[in-house]
């Protein structure tokens, strides 16, 4: 994939409720006002196709999913929004923001369902041509403050999040190791700081790293 130019590709990543919808909106805003088109695009979902693989990814009565099924739905979906929207975009030099994006699939089914990492690196691969994006801001929560969230919030669990501490922990060290290997690609942020300072860091990044 070397002829894509991604640095204007950002993604987010971070477990369940470290604040990745909420500063996805702030930098969507910031950027808008400063007169730029910014594609804002979840994962799993944002082509007709892979809406339909987020239903069954979600479906609460799908518990008995197996693991592997599980990672190839979810690469489905990317493979298909990666072709349909991601590398279209890119070429016209727009401004891409993934809720979400490959590193998840290592966090989550790697490090947290215990898969092959080996075969999950290839099938990462094989779902996204290889494209990586230019900037990935992680926004890490321990799985304690995870927790104390989530009890703060009214939202229902999801699949994912009925899995466990034990899961959330696996997943956090994942997200940590990840971040070691690419350092060039990460910038690793402290979720616990408040919503504006979060924003500030990564309004900063962001202009420097895209030229605003
Ligand atoms: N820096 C922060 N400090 C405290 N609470 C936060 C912070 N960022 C987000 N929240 C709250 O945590 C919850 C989850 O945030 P959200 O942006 O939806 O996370 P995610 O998209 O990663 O699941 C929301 O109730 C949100 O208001
Ligand atoms: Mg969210």
């Amino acid at each position: 994939m070397n002829s894509i130019d991604a640095s204007h590709f950002i993604s987010f990543e971070g477990i369940d409720f470290s604040g990745k919808s909420t500063q996805i909106s702030l930098l969507k805003e910031f950027l808008e006002e400063n007169h730029y088109t910014v594609y804002f695009l979840r994962e799993p979902g944002d082509t007709e196709i892979s809406e339909k693989i987020r239903q069954i990814l979600l479906d609460k009565n799908h518990h008995c999913m197996n693991e592997w099924a599980e990672i190839f739905l979810y690469s489905a979906a990317r493979v298909q929004l990666v072709a349909e929207r991601i590398i279209p975009l890119l070429k016209e030099g727009q401004i891409v923001i993934a809720d979400r994006y490959v590193d998840s699939t290592t966090a989550y089914q790697g490090y947290g369902r215990q898969l092959d990492l080996d075969v999950v690196k290839t099938i990462n691969q094989a779902a996204t041509f290889g494209l990586l994006p230019g900037i990935t801001f992680y926004l890490e929560l321990t799985p304690d403050e995870l927790f104390k969230r989530m009890n703060n919030a009214d939202r229902t669990a999801d699949r994912l999040e009925t899995a466990g501490i034990e899961f959330f922990k696996r997943v956090f060290n994942g997200y940590k190791q990840i971040a070691n290997l690419n350092k060039q690609r990460f910038c690793v942020i402290d979720a616990v700081q408040s919503i504006e300072s979060i924003h500030q860091k990564i309004v900063k990044e962001v202009s420097k790293r895209i030229g605003l």
